[in-house]
């Protein structure tokens, strides 16, 4: 019995401290990227892509400067997605956006182009 105690603290104190790390400026790597432990609203997504993403995407996602996500995005992971927002990828620079932005962005590309 006592040694559960013992295990659930433990627990606790992992899950504490992995809240504690996201505030801190280090590189994340895609996996651990607190936007992907966040609930997306593609609804507010909508306008997160318009303002950010649309312009060299094409509003419908068919492409522009940056290739057609409707035809890549179903390739990528969500973890690949958020990385390439965050830290850009060949050409394209990191999108500063928050967590709550990117996890809804998520959202609305998954609901709209797959
Ligand atoms: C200033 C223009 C620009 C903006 C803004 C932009 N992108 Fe891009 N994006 C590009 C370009 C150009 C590439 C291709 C980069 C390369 O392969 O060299 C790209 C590549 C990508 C890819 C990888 C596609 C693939 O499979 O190769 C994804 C996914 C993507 N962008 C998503 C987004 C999202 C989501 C946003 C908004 C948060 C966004 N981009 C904003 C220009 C942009």
């Amino acid at each position: 019995m006592r040694h559960l105690v013992v295990l659930a603290a433990l627990v606790l104190t992992v899950a504490c401290g992995k809240d504690e790390e996201s505030g801190h400026d280090h590189e994340h790597t895609a996996t651990e990227h607190p936007a992907l432990d966040l609930t997306g609203d593609a609804t507010a997504g909508a306008t997160v892509y318009a303002d950010t993403c649309g312009a060299c995407h094409g509003a419908d996602g068919t492409g522009g400067i940056g290739p057609s996500l409707v035809e890549h995005a179903p390739m990528h992971s969500d973890e690949e997605l958020v990385a390439t927002i965050v830290n850009g990828t060949g050409t394209m620079e990191p999108v500063a956006l928050e967590d709550q932005e990117i996890a809804d962005v998520l959202a609305y590309i998954r609901a709209t182009f797959g």
